[in-house]
């Protein structure tokens, strides 16, 4: 490891989200491995824990959010409110840090795309900026469509055209669009237009992805984008890190796996946002208890509409599974697709758990709940070829056949080699001669020379 601060210090904004948190952080254990400094400047609300990163410097600023906010308001929601309350504290931060006197100098910022204010701050300081997409490259591309695909009248998405094929955005079809169902959609569109934005005017947009798995995405927004595109990823394969979780992890879902057969387990997490109804909750109970194998289930408070955590699961449900379930609030992820227990990861197609099922050798059952997860899910299933498809219509029939057709058909067999072969893909990627590995080296020259 080069010395610490060598190559000049670089200020790190996550947006302080689970899915983005992790992946800033581990980038920045990435750029600490290779001689920079880091400071990473934070809100109050999910703050990263300080003290697992004893070799970072952690800035919090406010954010102005109140507790009903935060609890009440969707991550849209909240993501525009801090683009108004954060700029502020942020000038303020960059004033006092770039004012101090240090022996070593900040490089750039490399802020979350969802952070647009960050760019008129930093050009104010003449600060370079880059930024990090948390999600994948063939996301962004779709995301950089959505003017054109309301301009084409694909949407608003209408019903009767949801398996109509996307010309314009291969291999999509409209029933993929990267949109969500919320009250306000013009807010959501400026927000994904303010991110597409951030990215065409940054020095470099950072993927937490690899060219081998998205190779033709990667070539396209090369074509079509002004700013460099950097895939380096899967940055959580670079070396252990520190938990990122902002929840504490429940370490018994390891011992409960270590007494599994292997390969018999499905893993079930809907990551840190998504959230069921309460009759499909009750579906997925009723599937997973009445499939032949075991289940490690994360269920989150919060994760079911309009119920308390388990108070909608029939009496007596869990005495009747007895060790055929175990329950959880928080999972470690990444411990629990290492373990050779695990089967098959029941997921709602975020990027990160994606990415980790992928480089954990682990299939997909596959259920994306918004936005990003729609595009995620047709890569992993009809280009891809990793994971199944949960039918339309939550029920406990279909998951109960789809859970067969993975764990016990020989097109499961067959998808399970096909993912063993993505994460060899992925180890290459990362060694010298690999995709990530070399676009690393040019973007630290892009960033020691900006
Ligand atoms: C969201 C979006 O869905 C995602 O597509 C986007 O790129 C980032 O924001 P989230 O829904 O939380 O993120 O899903 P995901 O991207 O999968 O991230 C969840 C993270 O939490 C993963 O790193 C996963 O390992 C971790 N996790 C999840 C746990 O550690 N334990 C759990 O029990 C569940």
């Amino acid at each position: 490891m080069a010395d610490k601060g060598v190559r000049g210090r670089l200020l790190f904004f996550p947006l302080p989200l689970q899915g983005h948190v992790t992946p800033m952080l581990q980038l920045a254990e990435i750029f600490y491995s290779k001689g920079f400094s880091i400071t990473i400047i934070h809100t109050k609300y999910n703050s990263p824990n300080p003290s697992s990163y004893p070799n970072f410097t952690f800035l919090p600023i406010s954010d102005g959010l109140s507790e009903k906010e935060t609890s009440e308001l969707s991550i849209f929601a909240l993501a525009s409110i801090l683009n108004v309350n954060c700029l502020e504290p942020f000038k303020d931060c960059l004033t006092g840090l770039l004012s101090e006197e240090s022996e070593v100098h900040t490089t750039c910022l490399i802020s979350d795309t969802v952070l647009h204010f960050t760019r008129e701050v930093a050009e104010s300081f003449k600060l370079p900026r880059f930024v990090l997409r948390t999600s994948g490259v063939g996301v962004f591309r779709a995301f950089a469509a959505i003017p054109l695909l309301r301009e084409k009248g694909y949407l608003p998405i209408q019903a009767s055209r949801l398996e109509e094929p996307v010309p314009e955005l291969p291999p999509l079809r409209v029933k993929d669009l990267p949109v969500i169902n919320v009250p306000n959609a013009e807010m959501f569109y400026q927000l994904i237009a303010g991110l597409v934005n951030e990215a065409k005017t940054s020095s470099g947009v950072i993927f937490n992805s690899f060219e081998e798995l998205e190779q033709s995405a990667v070539a396209a927004v090369r074509q079509e984008f002004p700013a460099p595109i950097f895939p380096v990823g899967p940055f959580h394969q670079y070396f252990p890190s520190a938990s990122s979780s902002l929840v504490q992890p429940d370490e018994t879902s390891i011992s409960w796996l270590d007494k599994q057969a292997p390969k018999s387990v499905i893993y079930v997490s809907f990551g840190s946002i998504a959230a069921v109804k309460e009759n499909e909750f009750l579906e997925i109970a009723w599937g997973l208890a009445n499939c032949n194998h075991p289940f490690l289930w994360v269920i989150r408070p919060g994760s079911i509409h309009g119920s308390q955590h388990l108070e909608s699961l029939p009496g007596g449900f869990l005495d009747m599974l007895g060790e055929k379930g175990h329950i959880v609030k928080w999972a470690p992820q990444l411990e629990v697709l290492a373990h050779p227990a695990v089967g098959a990861f029941w997921t709602h197609n975020g990027w990160n758990s994606t990415l980790e099922s992928i480089c954990a050798g682990v299939p997909m059952i596959c259920m994306p709940c918004f936005t990003d997860q729609f595009v995620i899910a047709r890569y992993v299933i009809h280009i891809w070829k990793v994971g199944v498809q949960l039918g339309n219509g939550l029920e406990r029939k279909t998951i109960v056949e789809v859970i067969r057709k993975l764990m016990e058909d020989e097109e499961g067999e067959e998808i399970r080699n096909r993912v063993v072969d993505f994460k060899q893909k992925a180890n290459f990627s990362l060694r010298p001669g690999g995709s990530s590995y070399e676009t690393l080296e040019s973007l630290i020259s892009c960033i020691s020379s900006s």
